[in-house]
């Protein structure tokens, strides 16, 4: 058994800008299934967990803020190598570098916050697949 599972979110920006049919559709496109999906409000303490790694940073606490500021769209998607490949679409952290083609490239820019408002989030790892599934859908 080889199939992935990661998990994607569409940030607030994504779901303010009204794009996230456009997000989940390039991911459905690319041969992606839909595991589990639906929108929701994050709590602090969910952030807290999901991005443990980034605690002390500089961009730590404008990265939680940002992340409360609106609905989250949260999904399961499943494939072959998913959690490469849905890097592969999202393109680099940073929306200015990142390739056009991607999400990140083409929907995204830098708006001059303290933090990069790009878009999407996917897992980096098997391993942080599973534990991030379990953060955000229990
Ligand atoms: P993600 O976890 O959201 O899929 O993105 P990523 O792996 O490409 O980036 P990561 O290093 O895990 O950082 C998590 C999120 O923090 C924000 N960030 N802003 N210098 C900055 O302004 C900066 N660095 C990181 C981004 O929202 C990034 O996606
Ligand atoms: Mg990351």
């Amino acid at each position: 058994m080889t199939t992935e599972r990661t998990l994607v979110l569409v940030k607030p920006d994504g779901v303010r800008r009204q794009l996230s049919g456009a997000i989940l559709s390039r991911v459905e496109a690319k041969g992606y299934r839909i595991a589990e999906l639906k929108m929701m409000n994050a709590t602090r303490e969910q952030l807290e967990k999901h991005y443990a790694e980034h605690v002390g940073k500089p961009f730590y606490e404008p990265l939680v803020e940002f992340m409360l500021e609106g609905p989250v769209v949260a999904a399961v998607f499943e494939g072959e190598r998913v959690i490469e490949g849905f890097r592969s679409l999202a393109g680099s952290t940073e929306p200015t570098a990142a390739a056009p083609g991607t999400v990140r490239g083409d929907l995204g820019r830098d708006w001059g916050l303290k933090v990069q408002q790009n878009l999407v989030h996917g897992s980096d790892s098997v391993e942080s697949a599973e534990r991030e599934i379990g953060i955000w859908f229990g």
